[in-house]
This record gives structure tokens, C-alpha cells and sequence, in this order.
């Protein structure tokens, strides 16, 4: 949430900075703002073209910081957007994360008058940095951190030494980037491909000074510590639009690849056997568990819903699913051998980074679904399992999502097959359909144009009503989930069977229905709910297996997709509903890629 990028170097830095901004644009889009030190202080509410806009051309200053906010405390205005200055404006800060005690540290800097005058909490920590300073910036940055409690990703500088940036780390992921010209420092390792892939990745507690020629870095306390510099493995073509009209298309295209690219070199088909590094250490306790609980947040935990069917049903172990809000606040009872496994793209969700601190104090096994290498929950989980999906842009989770079911697959048979559950010749059908898959989609995502017809005619309706059963009840949520954020329209989900208990209250001509109806088995019970919606005269859109004539008898509308084994089938069900809502929102004139209110890596809870 928000997104920090700065530069220290030789070249000219305000088009650099918004070049950063541009690509960190993803993960708050409220207002913008730089602060070239000495030369400029730019800031303007909107998105990053409303910045660029106002900052001259030749702009000159070769240090910068700047922002692109995603709104915590505060309205999106010019006056909140960040860079924030202490009082004498000399120094300038920009800020992700939250000041949770910023109340306490106003009051204390209004007994020394010195007044805050915007609502964020970033404000009121540059003016505690600038009351602390006296010529030290890093000192004074050190001892206002020990008074802060909250999170931040940080980074701050001051006209009176330009060619230093100040950056910290808590909770909240800072990546320094090293190249030929100087220093970057950025909130997302992506947004720094464009100058290097040699990175060093900032720890909770860390402080760095950096300059053109070197970075130093130090604990909060002022300890030295030392951190390897890394080599990002994504390349810069990953994170553009290549040729796709948005990110999200682009995104929902790449399913085939990042199928292959989440299985690559995981799989003996013949065999029957999936072998996940990651996981090879802890093995044998994953093995011996009495219970495993999922938690994760938004897409992350429908896909976790998926993954507690298909390790119940085919890997014979309990499963838990929990949102990472719920999971960290609730008394979780302890009974038996239990481990806690995140699911997260971004690896920096609070929420599901919170459940995981949780569990590990709690004495528990912690493993990792991440996409996101070197993030936050990569690092602290003891083991786990990289989706390698490539980084994911479009604010809607598409791709990833798409991976973490593969990746559950991927676990059911490891395990299905280290406890016995499922023999060889079952794990051998589904890894065979698995390695199937990607030719499949591919062949499905040649002619999509039926949806994109479809979806103009469900762009006019103000509700939806997702309905699945089983393994489906999931995609279900996901895909209302995936309409309401990338439409704004009124969607529900349910389990089929749930609708009769009251929800079905709801439906009428105007309150259309899209029904996840594969040939699996619960086919029967499906048609029955989709009978019952029809017969209350909502118009229904089904989400079918080719070559379903019964179907198309019933619903108004069918879109059409392979069969494929059971375990596999809500991964390309899920793709066409990712697409509905990719078109209504294209057909009502939405920025699908950073719909309202939204932002990528929600680093607040
Ligand atoms: C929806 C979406 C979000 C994320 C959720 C968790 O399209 O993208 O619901 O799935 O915010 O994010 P990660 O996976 O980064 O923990």
C-alpha cells in the first residue's frame, strides 16, 4: 500500500522518480508527490499524471524521493500527499505504512509548538525527525524511529546534505537498487528493473544511508549489520503491457505460461511424485500433521478454499482455512500437530504477515505459498513454496490466483502421496493432467470472443449472483470478487445449495445468476439450482462443460469450457470469469488495472 522510490545518482532525478512512481503506481493511486532536494517540492492529488504534469521539464537535482499514496489517515488531497516536510521544510519524508502512536507524538510536539497541518500521520513523524535534528539526518531519523510504534517503509532527505537519502524498514518492504549511475531504493523490487536487477532487500529494523557511491546500513539502535546483495531473476519485459490493452488482459493471457512456470521441473507424471524443494526439510512434519490451517486474505483465501477441498478429498489431511484478520485476533486452540500455511502473492499482506507471527510465537510450523521472492512472509515463514507467476500488476489478482490453485494441486499429491491417501495411479492421472493443462488453456484462450459479447450484455445489470458447488463454491466468491472490484457492480456468491435458505429472496429479472456448472459430481445438483434461479425468472449465465446440451436448454447464456480432471477443473473455470469481469469493466469505462479505492499489497490492517 503506497509506494516509495528514490534515487541518489548522477543523472537528473525527477524523471527517473516518475518513472518509478509509474510503475509502483499499482499500489496506491490517491496522489503523488517528489521532493528533489534544494530544487522542488511537487505534489498533487490524482494519479501520477497530475504529478508529472506540474513538474518542469528540466527540473534539475540529481537525489529525489517521491510517493504515490494509497489513503490511510486523511483524505487524497494535494495538502496529505507525501513528501511531508518538518518545520523549517528543509527536510522531507515520504512514508508506507502507519504511525500507530501518532496521536501521542502530535501532542507532544504541540507542547513545543510545533504544529502538524495536514490529517496523516507521516506529517507529524517529519516534524518529530526535524525537531530531533541538528545536522545529523541519520541520527535524528534513528532516535524519532525509537519513539514510533507502527510500520513504515521510509525514506528521507534534506536540502541540507542532497546527496543522501535516509531509508528505513518495519513491516513494511524497502529494496535498495544498485546500478552503474548510483542508488535506488524502492518499495517493489519490479519498479527497479529498468536500471538494475542487483538489489539488497532491507529487514525489519533496518536503517540505511545512501548515497551516490554507498550504502551503509545499520539497525534503528545504530548496530552495523550486513546484507547480501541480490540478483532479481524477473526481467524488465515482464513488467510491461506488451501490447495488451491493460495488465489484467495481459495477466489472464499468461495463464498457460505461468502454469508451466509454477510446475516446472516439479512433476514426475509417470511417477506420480511432485517434489517441492522448499518443502523437502520439514517433510516429515508435514507429513505427521493433525491438522494444517490456511490463512490468507481476499483471492488468497478463496484459492485456500479451493486447496481444502482437494487436500480433504484427495490428500486425507484437516484443513483449516482462515482470513488473516480473523486468524490474528482469535484464540486459535491448539490441538495436536498443527502448522500454519500463508497464501500470498504480494508476501506483505498484514494480515496473513500478522497470522504468521502469530503461529511461529505460538511454537507452530509456518509454510509459504508467496509469489513475490524476497518479501516480507518468504523470509519469515520456515519453509514453503515459490508460485514463480512472474510479478502481477493489475491490482486484481488474476495469474496468481491461477498459480496458487496449481500450487495446491501441486501439494495435494505430495502429500496425498507421503501419507498413502492417494495411490500412485490416481497422482500419476492428475500430474498427467496437469502437465496437459497448459496446452488446453492456451487452445481455449485462442477465441475468447464469445465473452467479450457476453459481457456487454451483463455490464448493464446493477447485481450478480455467483453460485457453485464443492470445489466451485470457491471460484463462486472468486468470481463476484473479481466482478464487484473490477466493475462496481452489486455480486454475491453462495454455494448452490445455500441459495434456498434465504438469498434466493433476492433474485428477479434484474438479478442475473452465473452458475459454475462443470460435468463433475455434483453436476446434477447444479442444474437443479439453476433450475430453481430460472424459474424465479433470473436471466443465467453458465459457466459449462463443451458440449453440454442440457445446459443450454436452461440458462439464457453458456460459456463453454473443457473438461478436465476434478481436481484441475477450477483452474480454467476460473479463467472465463476473470474475463467476464476484465470486459464489463472495460465495456463501462473502468480503469481495470487500479479500480477505486483499491491498491495492491494492502501493508495496513
Ligand atoms: C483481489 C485481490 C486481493 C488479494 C488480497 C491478498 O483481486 O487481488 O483480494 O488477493 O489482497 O493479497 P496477497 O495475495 O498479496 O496477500
Amino acid at each position: 500500500m503506497c509506494g516509495i522510490f528514490g534515487y541518489v545518482g548522477t543523472k537528473n532525478a525527477a524523471p527517473i522518480l516518475l518513472e518509478g512512481l509509474r510503475q509502483l503506481e499499482y499500489r496506491g493511486y490517491d496522489s503523488a508527490g517528489i521532493f528533489v532536494p534544494g530544487h522542488a517540492l511537487v505534489k498533487a492529488a490524482g494519479p501520477i499524471v497530475n504529478l508529472a504534469a506540474k513538474i518542469p521539464d528540466d527540473l534539475p537535482g540529481t537525489t529525489g524521493i517521491a510517493h504515490t499514496r494509497w489513503a490511510t489517515h486523511g483524505p487524497p488531497t494535494e495538502r496529505n500527499a507525501h513528501p511531508h516536510t518538518d518545520a523549517s521544510g528543509r527536510i522531507a519524508i515520504v512514508h508506507n505504512g502507519i504511525i500507530e502512536n501518532y496521536r501521542e507524538l502530535k501532542e507532544v510536539l504541540s507542547a513545543q509548538e510545533i504544529p502538524c497541518n495536514t490529517d496523516t500521520d507521516t506529517e507529524v513523524l517529519a516534524k518529530l525527525i526535524g525537531s530531533l535534528y541538528t545536522g545529523d539526518l541519520a541520527k535524528a531519523v534513528q532516535t524519532a524511529l525509537q519513539r514510533v510504534r507502527g510500520t513504515y517503509g521510509l525514506m528521507v532527505s534534506t536540502a541540507d546534505d542532497p546527496g543522501t537519502i535516509i531509508v528505513a524498514s518495519m513491516g513494511s518492504p524497502v529494496v535498495i537498487g544498485l546500478s552503474a549511475d548510483g542508488h535506488l531504493v524502492s518499495s517493489d523490487p519490479s519498479a527497479l528493473l529498468a536500471h538494475t536487477k542487483d538489489v539488497v532487500y532491507l529487514k525489519d529494523g533496518d536503517l540505511a544511508v545512501v548515497t551516490r557511491d554507498s550504502y551503509t546500513i545499520t539497525t534503528v539502535a545504530g548496530k552495523p549489520v550486513d546484507r547480501a546483495a541480490e540478483v532479481i531473476q524477473w526481467d524488465a519485459e515482464s513488467v510491461q503491457k506488451q501490447g495488451y490493452e491493460h495488465f489484467m488482459l495481459k495477466e489472464i493471457h499468461e495463464a498457460a505460461e505461468v502454469i508451466k512456470n509454477t510446475t516446472r521441473g516439479r512433476i514426475i507424471a509417470k511417477e506420480g511424485k511432485v517434489k517441492l524443494g522448499g518443502l523437502e526439510a520439514v517433510l516429515d512434519q508435514i507429513k505427521d500433521l493433525d491438522r494444517l490451517v490456511i490463512v490468507g486474505c481476499g483471492s488468497a483465501y478463496y484459492a485456500a478454499q479451493v486447496g481444502r477441498y482437494t487436500l480433504e478429498e484427495y490428500a486425507g489431511i484437516p484443513i483449516e482455512v482462515e482470513l488473516g484478520s480473523e486468524y490474528r485476533y482469535k484464540n486459535n486452540l491448539q490441538t495436536g500437530k498443527t502448522a500454519v500455511l500463508a497464501v500470498t502473492q504480494s508476501g506483505e499482506t498484514a494480515d496473513t504477515l500478522a497470522s504468521i507471527r502469530k503461529a511461529k510465537a505460538a511454537g507452530l510450523l509456518t509454510l509459504g505459498i508467496v509469489n513475490t521472492v524476497g518479501s516480507t512472509i518468504a523470509r519469515e515463514t520456515d519453509a514453503g513454496v515459490h508460485n514463480h507467476a512472474g510479478p502481477e500488476i493489475a491490482v486484481a489478482s488474476t495469474k496468481a490466483f491461477l498459480s496458487q490453485l496449481t500450487v495446491f494441486v501441486l501439494l495435494t499429491v505430495l502429500i496425498g502421496r507421503e501419507n498413502g491417501a492417494l495411490s500412485t495411479a490416481d497422482a500419476s492421472e492428475i500430474l498427467a493432467g496437469l502437465e496437459a493443462l497448459p496446452t488446453i488453456i492456451d487452445s481455449y484462450l485462442q477465441d475468447v470472443s464469445a465473452i467479450e459479447a457476453i459481457a456487454k450484455k451483463y455490464s448493464t445489470y446493477n447485481h450478480a449472483m455467483f453460485i457453485g458447488r464443492k470445489f466451485h463454491t470457491p471460484i463462486a466468491y472468486e468470481g463476484s470478487l473479481k466482478l464487484k472490484e473490477c466493475t462496481y457492480i452489486h455480486a454475491e456468491a453462495y454455494a448452490g445449495g445455500e441459495l434456498k435458505h434465504g438469498s434466493i429472496a433476492l433474485i428477479d429479472t434484474d438479478f442475473p445468476v452465473i452458475a459454475l456448472v462443470p460435468q463433475d459430481d455434483v453436476y446434477e445438483k447444479m442444474i437443479s439450482n439453476v433450475e430453481e434461479v430460472k424459474a424465479r425468472l433470473a436471466p443465467v449465465l453458465a459457466i459449462a462443460t463443451e458440449g453440454d446440451q442440457q445446459i443450454a436448454e436452461i440458462a439464457d447464456d453458456v460459456l463453454y469450457v473443457p473438461l478436465v480432471h476434478p481436481v484441475l477443473q477450477p483452474i480454467i473455470t476460473t479463467i472465463p470469469l476473470q474475463l467476464l469481469a476484465y470486459n464489463v469493466g472495460v465495456a463501462k469505462g473502468i480503469n481495470v488495472d487500479r479500480p477505486r479505492n483499491l491498491a495492491k499489497s494492502v501493508t495496513v490492517e
